[in-house]
């Protein structure tokens, strides 16, 4: 049993320490491993997450908009990184969706998550806990 959110801020952490082990090592192999990261963690949120924030929080749905809208914008960076060989213009399109990410990670922590834990029962948090890590390929 664990809360949805707690699941998503530790998504998050990994995804910050992959980051920074592409500070250290600029390889294109880890920038993939980002946008994958990214991308499982992020359609796991629009499958389970983004939907009850919708339909159950104050706001949800401006906040889901948001997010989806934040989403779209970061699949367009991974896109670019996916198809650059160029080593310069990979550290910039990474260094871009960092930024990216950076912004989009601090709204749902400071905004969105705290109101849906104050918005749903513990037991709906668990309930979307389990959802989310179902979503999730193994
Ligand atoms: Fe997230
Ligand atoms: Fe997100």
């Amino acid at each position: 049993m664990t809360d949805v959110t707690k699941l998503i801020e530790t998504d998050h952490r990994e995804v910050e320490a992959l980051f920074s082990q592409y500070k250290e090592d600029g390889k294109k192999q880890t920038a993939l491993k980002i946008c994958e990261e990214l991308d499982i963690h992020a359609s796991a949120e629009e499958l389970v997450f983004y939907p009850a924030v919708r339909d159950e929080v104050p706001d949800g749905q401006k906040l889901a908009e948001e997010g989806n809208e934040e989403h779209g914008e970061a699949r367009q960076l991974i896109g670019r990184i996916k198809n650059t060989e160029d080593t310069s213009h990979l550290a910039d399109l990474v260094n871009q969706l960092e930024e990216a990410i950076s912004h989009h990670v601090s709204e749902e922590e400071t905004e969105m998550l705290p109101k849906a834990r104050d918005a749903m029962t513990a037991e709906r948090l668990d309930e979307l806990g389990s959802e989310f890590q179902a979503a999730k390929p193994t």
